[in-house]
């Protein structure tokens, strides 16, 4: 995949991850379409890297139709459509106690946003045998995130749809990545803009992942993994779930005992 003078829409790109793959796309030669919610930061952000910063709200399929059509009308083509925009709700006691309103949004930008941009842009993409769908996931899609269960399920049926996509049209020329990070200096996670806590080891910085995403979208590779280690949990989980299944319950325990409760930083600490 070759990135100069690529034509990329990064959604959820005014903000974390997405603006910093939106910023080294743009240093890569690609001209990028920063389409958010937050209209404001995402135009700022287009006026930056010289692209164009949209509205879109991506829970909306109208919305991404709209988004599809203005960028095919005024760029003739997408080559990467890279659904990044994601929401993370606290789950503030058992497994079941999020609620509805917020496992409804986690299911529809978490998943279905995916859906829809692969049913607005596959038409085209077929037809030149050509497109790129980069899905930006999670570590939480491939294992668990403990004391979230509506962000951990959203991102493994997320990973489920790029399985399908990828295998029902890699012999119409589509290529499909996942990203799956684990801990990240985002707005998400309660950081400011790509600041990064020093005594926290296990948390990437956007550009540093970004970096990642970008060599290993060069490759075109499906798995992308920012966070190496996450290839060996992902092993362990494969070779021995009932094992893997245990450690996860004994690092629940420890992070609960230590912290008294299993907020996002708790479990940071206790890695
Ligand atoms: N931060 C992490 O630790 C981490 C780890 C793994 C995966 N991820 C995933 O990476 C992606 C980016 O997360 P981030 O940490 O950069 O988050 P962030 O909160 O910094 O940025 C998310 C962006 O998405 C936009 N957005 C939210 N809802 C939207 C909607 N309905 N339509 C359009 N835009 C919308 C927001 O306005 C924001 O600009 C998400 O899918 C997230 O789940 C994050």
């Amino acid at each position: 995949m070759k990135l100069n003078k690529s034509i990329i829409v990064v959604t959820g790109g005014a903000s974390g991850i997405g603006k910093a793959l939106v910023r080294q796309f743009s240093s890569e030669g690609a001209t990028v379409i920063i389409a958010d919610i937050n209209v404001e930061s995402a135009v700022e952000l287009g006026k930056e890297v010289g692209g164009l910063g949209v509205f879109c709200d991506v829970r909306i399929e109208q919305s991404i139709i709209d988004l599809v059509k203005v960028v095919t009308e005024k760029f003739y083509k997408i080559d990467i459509f890279c659904s990044n925009a994601g929401v993370l709700f606290e789950e503030l006691g058992d497994a079941t106690s999020t609620r509805n309103a917020d496992w409804q949004s986690s299911w529809e930008v978490n998943v279905m946003a995916h859906v829809y941009a692969a049913r607005a842009c596959l038409p085209s993409m077929i037809s030149r045998k050509k497109g790129y769908f980069l899905q930006i996931i999670s570590a939480a899609g491939l294992l668990s995130q403990i004391g979230n269960s509506a962000y951990s399920t959203s991102k493994h049926a997320a990973i489920g749809f790029a399985e399908s996509l990828s295998i029902g049209h890699s012999d119409d020329g589509i290529r499909v990545s996942v990203v799956c990070p684990q801990y990240v200096s985002t707005p998400m996670l309660g950081y400011t803009d790509c600041q990064v806590e020093g005594e926290l080891g296990e948390i990437m910085s956007p550009d540093e992942v970004a970096k990642v995403v970008i060599s290993a979208v060069l490759k075109e590779e499906f798995l992308i993994l920012p966070h190496p280690e996450v290839e060996k949990y992902f092993l362990k989980k494969a070779t021995d779930y009932q094992k893997w299944l245990g450690g996860m319950k004994k690092l629940r325990r420890k992070v609960l005992d230590r912290s008294g409760d299993l907020d996002i930083k708790s479990i940071i600490k206790s890695l």
